[in-house]
């Protein structure tokens, strides 16, 4: 070979590696403006996509606003944008439940499952039982998701008799830990700490400083139970009382959901509620990460076990109880399982987009065994983390 033509291969050869990185690459940043949505075939890849949209029908609902006291007029722009969205038919042939009690139990990832309920409210026009409780008079609500006491009388007054009570728990050691990192600041404020581990000093006083009425009941000796029902202390020592207590709890839930197992819990939620997978899809949000283990000691942690025996015998109640009922479900519980899982990933990647590409953008997800078609904007994943700070809701 010659000099000149050993050249001009060497040439060729950098001219078409450059062009196959070039290529690679524009791919590569291409594909997430560009991908397919959620086709409910399993086996093929999920993959997130956003359709452009004209510039006439992008709709904003809230721009980012910090002030929650501006909140008020960005419901104006919702109402208006729910008022527009296209009737939905009836996805399956059952009636969907729309009369729901929802304990939000502290420190079990209650808020999520609150929006949830929220949102639908909101999307069907539905009444939410006030926050302060006062209630219109002669007027019976549809949806309770605050936070508030066990008190059945108050629940009576402001839900229909038809209304599909749910439950919440966490393993509760799992519970514990979320409530103390939470509420640390307000324990140390509170609470005579007198070393540098606070974790480890709090449940060594635990029986002591967890029954103090000055903390928030989320941190509180078996605080799920006293929060799922009628709770007591004869509870921690009588066999007896505590198995009817359970039994009490069972009959009066129609379904308790597993902090542990959202997931799970939602798509069960969802069959026996007769709701679309849009109604449950949720936004995943980073959870604070902590390390109790490197604070504490086992024989700490089986002190807690003892210390905590209620939440630990409803936690394990109504675990074995969904379980049960997942067991009883068909295969396609696990296929709509999958399929919900990705749909969420999906949901929450187009959603964290910055919200420039994501205004000009929709997901669409197909229509599905579980779910009529529809579309996810910018309107949606505004409201699926506003929903919360509503303020204008029928009454
Ligand atoms: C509702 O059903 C009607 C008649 O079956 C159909 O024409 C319409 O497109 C459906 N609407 C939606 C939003 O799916
Ligand atoms: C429960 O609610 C009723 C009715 O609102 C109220 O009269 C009663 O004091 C409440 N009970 C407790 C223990 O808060
Ligand atoms: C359980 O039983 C008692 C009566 O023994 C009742 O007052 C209470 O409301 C019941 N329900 C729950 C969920 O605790
Ligand atoms: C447990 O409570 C029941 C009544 O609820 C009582 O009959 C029984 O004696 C109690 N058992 C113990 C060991 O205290």
């Amino acid at each position: 070979m010659t000099l000149h033509r050993r050249m001009r291969l060497v040439f060729w050869s950098l001219i078409l590696a450059y062009s196959v990185i070039f290529l690679t690459l524009y791919v590569l940043l291409k594909v997430p403006n560009n991908l397919r949505v959620v086709p409910f075939e399993m086996e093929k890849t999920v993959r997130p996509y956003a359709r452009e949209i004209a510039r006439s029908d992008v709709k904003i609902c809230r721009r980012g606003v910090k002030d929650s006291s501006r909140m008020a007029r960005y419901e104006e722009a919702y109402e208006a944008w729910r008022d527009g969205l296209p009737r939905r038919n009836a996805t399956f042939n059952c009636s969907p439940k729309n009369h729901i009690l929802f304990r939000k139990v502290h420190k079990c990832g209650s808020t999520t499952l609150a929006n949830i309920f929220l949102r639908y409210a909101f999307l069907n026009n539905l009444r939410v039982v006030p926050f302060s409780f006062n209630l219109a008079p002669n007027q019976k609500y549809d949806i309770l998701a605050h936070h508030c006491g066990f008190n059945e009388t108050r629940f009576q007054k402001a839900l229909p008799k038809d209304v599909f009570k749910m439950g919440l728990v966490r393993e509760p050691f799992s519970k514990f830990k979320s409530a103390f990192f939470f509420y640390q600041r307000r324990l140390e404020s509170t609470l005579p700490f007198s070393s540098d581990n606070h974790l480890k000093e709090f449940l060594i006083n635990y029986d002591k400083w967890s029954q103090s009425l000055k903390l928030p009941v989320g941190i509180r000796r078996n605080s799920m139970s006293q929060e799922m029902g009628t709770y007591h202390e004869g509870l921690r020592r009588n066999r007896t009382d505590l198995k009817a207590f359970l039994n009490n709890l069972s009959n009066y839930y129609d379904f308790v959901a597993i902090q542990d197992r959202t997931d799970e819990s939602l798509v069960l939620l969802r069959r026996r509620l007769c709701w679309d997978l849009r109604d449950i899809v949720y936004r995943r949000k980073l959870t604070g990460k902590y390390n109790a283990e490197s604070f504490v000691d086992s024989e700490l942690i089986t002190r807690h076990k003892t210390s905590d025996s209620v939440d630990f015998a409803l936690y394990n109640y109504f675990n074995n109880k969904l379980m049960k009922e997942i067991a009883q479900q068909n295969n396609d519980f696990y296929v709509e399982l999958q399929y919900f899982k990705q749909l969420n990933g999906q949901i929450t990647e187009f959603c964290e987009q910055p919200r420039t590409i994501r205004s000009n953008s929709v997901l669409e997800v197909e229509r599905s065994p579980w779910s009529a078609g529809f579309t996810v904007d910018d309107c949606f994943c505004s409201l699926m983390t506003d929903i919360m700070e509503f303020k204008r809701w029928k009454n």
